[in-house]
């Protein structure tokens, strides 16, 4: 496949395309509750200052407010179309991790998921981001991982998730697998506490995780087809859903979290 990478508002990503808010807001009806428990798991202190990385359509920024009542939450994105800025805690601003920084040791609390596996340097980005970290704060970055989907026993699953992959990886640069190498690059930056949790989502029931990847498949078709992803696999996918008794693991939200050592430990 031709590999090309393009910023990701310039591909079928971003928020342009007609489905893009739905396929946002699908992505946090799946993917919420795991992460609120990851987020809880680091003990959220109410004073906190919080950064919510690529944060979307928002919902854990307003969520972790919600936490935070007398902390702030930074919410960024590369846009911010369908980020309200609307609760009095969380403030929204246009920021490119990759570019773009905050003061050394400004957050007690670093979140973002399904951002660093779609950024054409993560490892570089993952470690930039720390030094945004305060002393006894923690980090927690969540990605998808379709691992569970390419290695499907059923064919129509695994042709059409490693076309997605594929394609998705040829297009922009995706790698779908980057979260699961945090753990190391956290531990030789000194961090404490390095966890990596998984949670598998079921497609074939009609819930949240299978609206997210229906709507993803159907956004993202033209960008796949272009990469050399064949419409069969990705239709064949699409209709093996459809079928009364086809289910399946298809992806994993993989969260890897850790804690810099210091003040508050
Ligand atoms: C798949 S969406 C996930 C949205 C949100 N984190 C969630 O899980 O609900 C990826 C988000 O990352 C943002 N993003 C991508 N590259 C970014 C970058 N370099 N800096 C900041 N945000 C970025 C996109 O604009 C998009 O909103």
């Amino acid at each position: 496949m031709r590999r090309q990478r393009r910023a990701y508002h310039q591909t079928e990503l971003g928020n342009r395309e007609e489905t893009a808010r739905d396929r946002l807001l699908a992505l946090e009806a799946a993917f919420d509750g795991w992460t609120r428990k990851a987020l809880c798991r680091t003990r959220l202190q109410e004073s906190w200052r919080a950064l919510e990385i690529g944060a979307g359509a928002g919902s854990v920024a307003f969520w972790l407010a919600d936490q935070l009542t007398e902390g702030e939450v930074v919410a960024t994105d590369l846009d911010l179309t369908y980020l309200p800025d609307s609760h009095p805690r969380v403030r929204t601003m246009v920021h490119d991790l990759t570019v773009d920084s905050f003061s050394h040791a400004e957050f007690n609390l670093i979140h973002a998921r399904a951002v660093y596996e779609h950024l054409a340097d993560p490892e570089v980005a993952a470690a930039r981001t720390l030094s945004w970290l305060a002393p006894g704060g923690w980090i927690v970055i969540e990605g998808v991982d379709f691992t569970f989907g390419v290695n499907s026993p059923h064919p129509a699953v695994a042709s059409g998730l490693s076309g997605m992959i594929a394609g998705m990886a040829a297009a922009t640069g995706l790698d779908s697998t980057f979260e699961r190498t945090l753990p190391a690059l956290f531990h030789q930056h000194g961090l404490v506490d390095v966890s990596l949790c998984v949670q598998p989502m079921v497609c074939g029931d009609g819930g949240a995780a299978e609206q997210f990847l229906r709507i993803s498949l159907e956004q993202l078709k033209p960008m796949l087809v272009r990469a050399g992803t064949t419409e069969e696999s990705i239709d064949g996918l699409l209709h093996w859903m459809d079928s009364p008794g086809n289910l399946d693991t298809v992806f994993a939200i993989v969260t890897v979290s850790a804690r810099r050592p210091g003040a508050d430990s």
